[in-house]
């Protein structure tokens, strides 16, 4: 095993991305690798951590994130860093920053979500992923391609289906974002300058996943009265493709469709026998996006995050805003538009009913850059942990972590990542296993999570003793 090791983690209790239980051991590192797991009492290293009491895992991965620009604007990557996250797959819901110059227009919804017209900026995807190679962030990251990203760069009327020549010219863009590095493309059918893409255009313009066996994730055309249909409509472009497909973030949402993940849970059980087929969810009942009033009719209570012209009311809700203006809820919105949004309209039996389904990952969908943003942002993975795993025992330690961990990586196709192994990257956390939990809330989202002691990437302690270190090991990983 050689002499000396640059780092040792002692008395650890391994949990280890598998599934296996527990089990006591010391975990040497070398350079970005783990090079050895057991006794290492004789041996010595640079840096020493005692784990004593805590469990080690890889690396948590956000399976679902909006961190494209957070990456290069807020590169120690605190939100995620402080939850123990070491890879983060960006580009989701249709929504990339790249490849796109936006020049004097303005971001359109939901593109602003992410960044307004200055960080529309990349003419290729090559071009965003060496500006990221070239200045490093806290974390790994996956990219993909948004769907609705391409439209913008290419299309004259977002309304309507995509002409041949347009939907050319996304599949030039497509094949350039893979050969950059992109392991597959986004869609975020739901959102408007995507609605009117039919699911002949999704094939057409992600033809060159199928040679590269590349992922196809998408923010489906309807999570409520229609989940059924996009569930099929999601498979079926995966079968046409031959490629893996992940539903992302899925949930049920709306008053009449209470339970029916009981529908739609079977349903990807039964297709995954015949289909590759990925889901991901996060831990709370409530969803976050732009503000807009036909999206506030489903939804029991709404939170407002960001506003353009009145960011005074970030954080507050609409019924409250709403009677400060003297006006009526759909006045109010239109006011504050542009704008962003949680709606509470999901039912906790769906959420727990996804969360514990064997083949859901964990990913947070925050928004890095709400002035008051869901709590899920900050809290996602010390909530599956704490509040879902010690404290309502919906499943055991090993099995969250596999969630968070092995599974994603497998999914995702990240080798040598989210499996603690001799030879497998040094992505790594340590955590309290009997206080990690969220410290996030609606009221205070901008929070540390509680019980994560350090968070190691490639090697690298990027989060400890509750901040960040400054390190900046990030790479932005291949599909294999
Ligand atoms: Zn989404
Ligand atoms: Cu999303």
């Amino acid at each position: 095993m050689g002499e000396r090791f640059d780092l040792i983690v002692r008395n650890a209790t391994v949990v280890d991305g598998t599934r296996a239980p527990r089990f006591q051991a010391d975990v040497g590192v070398r350079g970005e690798r783990i090079a050895f797991i057991g006794n290492l009492k004789n041996k010595q290293a640079t840096t020493e951590i005692d784990a004593t009491g805590k469990v080690l895992s890889p690396g948590f991965i956000d399976a679902h994130t909006h961190d494209d620009r957070l990456m290069l604007s807020a590169p120690e990557m605190a939100p995620k860093a402080s939850q123990g996250v070491t890879t983060v797959v960006a580009g989701n819901c249709g929504i990339s920053l790249a490849p796109l110059v936006l020049g004097s227009r303005a971001a359109p919804p939901p593109l602003d979500l992410i960044g307004d017209k200055s960080w529309y900026r990349f003419p290729s995807f090559k071009a965003y992923v060496e500006e990221l190679e070239n200045n490093p962030a806290a974390t790994n990251a996956a990219l993909l391609v948004g769907h609705t990203t391409l439209r913008v760069a290419t299309m004259k009327h977002l309304d309507a289906p995509a002409s041949p020549g347009e939907m050319d010219a996304m599949k030039n863009l497509v094949q350039e974002a893979l050969s950059a590095g992109a392991i597959g493309v986004s869609t975020g059918l739901y959102y408007e300058p995507a609605r009117a893409a039919p699911t002949e255009e999704v094939i057409e313009v992600c033809r060159p996943l199928t040679a590269r066996k590349a992922l196809y994730c998408t923010h489906m055309r309807d999570e409520g009265d229609h989940v059924i249909d996009s569930l099929e409509e999601t498979f079926r472009i995966g079968r046409e493709l031959g490629v893996p497909v992940v539903v992302s973030h899925h949930k049920v949402v709306g008053l009449p469709n209470r339970g029916r993940s009981q529908e739609t849970l079977p349903l990807i059980a039964e297709r995954m026998k015949t289909q590759g087929i990925g889901l991901d969810c996060y831990p709370y009942c409530a969803s976050s996006t732009i503000l807009s009033w036909e999206r506030t009719l489903i939804a029991s209570k709404v939170l407002v995050t960001w506003s353009t012209p009145h960011p005074e009311f970030g954080g507050m809700d609409l019924a409250d805003i709403a009677a400060k203006m003297g006006v009526d809820g759909k006045q109010a919105v239109a006011r504050l538009l542009p704008a962003g949004a949680i709606y509470f309209s999901m039912d906790e039996a769906d959420v727990q009913r996804v969360l514990s389904f064997e083949h859901t990952m964990v990913g947070s969908d925050g928004l890095p850059h709400d002035a008051a943003p869901h709590p899920r942002l900050w809290g996602t993975f010390p909530r599956v942990l704490g509040h879902y795993s010690r404290g309502l025992g919906l499943f055991p330690l090993e099995t969250a972590v596999y969630k968070m961990t092995g599974l994603s990586a497998k999914t995702f196709g990240l080798k040598d990542r989210g499996v603690l192994n001799e030879g497998a990257y040094a992505d790594l956390c340590v955590f309290d296993a009997a206080t990690v939990d969220e410290a996030a809330t609606f009221a205070r989202p901008i929070q540390p999570a509680k019980g994560i002691e350090a968070v190691i990437v490639n090697g690298a302690i990027t989060w400890r003793d509750g901040k960040a270190t400054g390190a900046r090991p990030g790479q932005v990983l291949r599909r294999q």
